[in-house]
């Protein structure tokens, strides 16, 4: 269907405009992990000088499991929510108890640490692990829901369900989950832009996008006040 049809274009589209980030030179889990964290938040842009300056101080899970809390809060600093490195710190200790020292190389695993919810297991095990599972945050429920032309709620945890799952055979056929997924984000980070913005001119799937052939960029996604 729609979106099976997709895949190639995003991933053509993905290998020759990705931007250069540090974690993609090398994705390790950790890598990953840190990486999606300090962007849940914040900016690609802001985030690589702090990822850089993480990496440099606490290149393993040991390292970050053994670090002191008055450092990772200096090494947080300007980034906010500092909830998300307590509870890194806190998961780096479980992996070092329960799983040998390695992050768990499952979306199931890794859900059962404290701050990785459904988005980051799926970014660390397509990206890191290479395993064809979702990872559907904001910009994805955006795409997406414009490509099928979906009024569903994006607000409701429904939504986002039905996404993963439509998404899970496309991300099995395609042959690079973790590139199909981040050319997803990046999609949304930089060209399928919210309200008046889309940029559909430089949209390598414009033309299988039901929300643009029915002018309903406007009006989709939709999200329902609270
Ligand atoms: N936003 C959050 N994670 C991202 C990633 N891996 N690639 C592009 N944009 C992102």
């Amino acid at each position: 269907e729609r979106l099976r049809k997709i895949a190639g274009p995003l991933l053509h589209w993905f290998r020759a405009s990705a931007r250069v980030l540090p974690w993609r030179t090398d994705p390790t889990p950790y890598h990953v992990w840190v990486s999606e964290i300090m962007l849940q938040q914040t900016r690609v842009e802001a985030v690589k000088p702090y990822y850089s300056r993480f990496m440099e101080r606490l290149p393993g899970i040991r390292e970050l499991a053994e670090a002191q809390e008055e450092e990772l809060l200096k090494l947080w600093e300007g980034l906010g929510y500092y909830s998300r490195v307590r509870n890194m710190k806190k998961a780096a200790e479980q992996v070092l108890e329960n799983w040998g020292g390695e992050l768990p190389g499952s979306a199931a695993g890794l859900q059962k640490l404290p701050g990785i919810g459904s988005y980051t297991a799926g970014a660390i095990a397509s990206i890191a692990f290479g395993l064809p599972e979702p990872a559907v945050d904001g910009n994805v429920l955006r795409v997406i829901s414009r490509i099928t032309a979906s009024r569903a709620d994006i607000g409701e945890a429904s939504t986002k369900k039905a996404m993963e799952q439509e998404l899970r055979p496309v991300l099995e056929n395609c042959g690079q989950p973790g590139d199909l997924n981040q050319a997803l984000m990046e999609l949304g980070a930089t060209v399928c832009l919210p309200n008046g913005a889309p940029c559909c001119d430089s949209c390598p799937v414009s033309g299988l996008c039901l929300a643009k052939r029915q002018n309903l960029t406007e009006e989709i996604p939709v999200k329902a006040p609270k």
